[in-house]
């Protein structure tokens, strides 16, 4: 239905601008909460501006967060807001280039190998890949771009455990080449210009192709050697059946590895980084940590860093402090700040109707940021998670539908509702070993500015993902009993 019938109905306010067509893209482009935030104070917390000539609405908060991941299927539709952008990077027959409900099987076949047992197993590996990782490093570092490190990192331990054996061999020659190319592909920028002939696209589509085929090639040597013991996401395609008893075309499954691969990486590297980034900017939290480590591996806190034994999961889940330092992260740092939607059919909120056309949008970003719910939010206060279950997602898995129980809430890093993210505790598993692991080896510090102030990275919302501001240094040094 066309905003000309809808004009005749209630419609959000609008937020004015001055360029028509570009409309609000710059304010919100550069600094999204902060535009939002304004907005809010002026229109409310339901309103609807331009950018690029696309009619966004907003609905802001925990209302605007249910509302808005809770939307029903017949009125607002994920793949209609995101498949220009990542059909040409995942492929066909995946995510949001299919209906939704077989997306909804695709995405249980994954669920279905991040198992506790699978969880257990990969413990093991993530602590070898960073302990690897951590011994290619000098012994000290300062002006020390971590970011960049951190990606390195996790494209390791997340290939090693979800993508299969093979790739991770396959890592050093050529899969992190591929993924940065395909990355390349991955800008917000080409949802508006993708008929543009950029390099980029070509770099994109080639990386494409070749990722494709390696993942096909892994599928016949697996079939031809009977190899099918493995417990990582590639066994889970290739064993899932969908109700109707039809199974995954092998082009079908190498695209879902591609899109589990970039769902992952961006969104995990951001949230290593900036739990680094804020504990060096708040030492005290690091000696509590390295505590609690102690405390609940040995018995004895004042265990020192070098003699704390392997960490296991049933250990990781049971660091109160350290997951909470996690979601006190993820709440200042979201990695996915905005959620969209396309409207297909008029819908109403709060006396407004959101006619068809629009882009319905929800901020998690914003709404972590509510004062109300979390007093001096731009504090990094990780107690505020202590003994709270806020963030721990219940997953009603009746059949396929997979979804959070309340969405109804300020805090959803993950997202809630049908398109909830399925990563989640694989996410937790793998951070909190990183994490963990880096802080019994190193001490660390941010740089100092000329009065000796630290020197906290800005956020940098210009890509899909929120990421440090580059350059984004730290300062490291590796305990004695550690050096090489
Ligand atoms: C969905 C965040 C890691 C796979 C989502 C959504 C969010 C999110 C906010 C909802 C998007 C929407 O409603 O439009 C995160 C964060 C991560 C993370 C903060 C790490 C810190 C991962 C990992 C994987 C993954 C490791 C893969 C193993 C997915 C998938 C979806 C999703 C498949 C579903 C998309 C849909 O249904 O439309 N994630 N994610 N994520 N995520 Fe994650």
């Amino acid at each position: 239905q066309s905003d000309g019938v809808a004009a005749k109905k209630n419609l959000p306010p609008a937020v004015p601008h001055t360029v028509p067509l570009l409309g609000n893209a710059v304010p919100y482009g550069m600094a999204p909460v902060e535009f939002l935030q304004d907005c809010m104070k002026k229109y409310g917390d339901c309103f609807t501006f331009i950018m690029m000539g696309r009619k966004m609405t907003f609905c802001l908060g925990p209302d605007g967060n249910h509302f808005v991941f809770n939307v029903k299927l017949a009125n607002a539709i994920a793949e209609g807001a995101y498949d220009k952008l990542t059909v040409p990077v995942f492929g066909t027959e995946v995510v949001y280039d299919v209906q939704n409900a077989v997306f909804m099987e695709q995405k249980k076949f994954v669920k279905d190998a991040l198992t506790t047992t699978a969880f257990k197993s990969y413990v093991p590996i993530l602590t070898q890949e960073a302990t690897d990782f951590f011994r290619e490093w000098a012994d000290e570092g300062s002006r020390f771009d971590l970011f960049p490190q951190m990606s390195e990192l996790t494209i390791r331990t997340a290939s090693h455990c979800l993508m299969g054996k093979e790739i991770r061999e396959q890592l050093h020659s050529n899969v992190a080449k591929l993924y940065h190319d395909l990355d390349q592909g991955f800008q917000p920028i080409n949802v508006f210009f993708k008929w543009l002939p950029l390099p980029a696209y070509f770099a994109r589509d080639k990386a494409h192709k070749i990722m494709t085929d390696t993942f096909l090639k892994i599928l016949e040597n697996r079939r031809a050697k009977s190899d099918f013991d493995n417990k990582d996401v590639l066994q889970s395609l290739m064993d899932s059946e969908y109700r109707d008893g039809s199974k995954m075309s092998d082009q079908a499954i190498a695209h879902m590895m591609i899109a589990a691969l970039m769902a992952g990486q961006h969104t995990s590297s951001t949230t290593v980084s900036w739990v680094i980034f804020e504990l060096a900017n708040n030492p005290h939290v690091i000696v509590d940590l390295l505590k609690e480590q102690a405390e609940v591996l040995t018995g004895d806190a004042t265990t020192p860093p070098h003699q704390l034994p392997a960490l296991s999961y049933d250990a990781l889940r049971n660091l109160p402090l350290l997951e909470a330092v996690l979601k006190e992260t993820l709440r200042l740092h979201p990695p996915i700040h905005t959620v969209m939607r396309l409207v297909v059919k008029d819908i109403e909120y709060k006396g407004y109707t959101i006619p068809a056309g629009h882009f319905l949008c929800g901020s998690q970003a914003v709404s972590q940021m509510d004062p109300v719910r979390f007093p001096n939010p731009k504090k990094f206060d990780p107690t505020r998670f202590l003994n709270s279950d806020e963030g721990n997602g219940e997953w009603t898995i009746n059949g396929v539908d997979i979804a959070q129980k309340s969405a109804r809430s300020n805090f959803l890093p993950f997202g809630a509702g049908r398109h909830r993210c399925i990563g989640e505790a694989f996410a937790y598993v793998q951070i909190k070993t990183i994490i963990a692991l880096f802080l019994r080896e190193f001490e660390v510090d941010l740089m100092r500015d000329a009065k000796g102030e630290r020197i906290f990275p800005a956020m940098d919302y210009t890509s899909l993902i929120v990421m440090p501001k580059k350059p984004a240094y730290i300062q490291y040094k590796r305990r004695k009993e550690f050096r090489k």
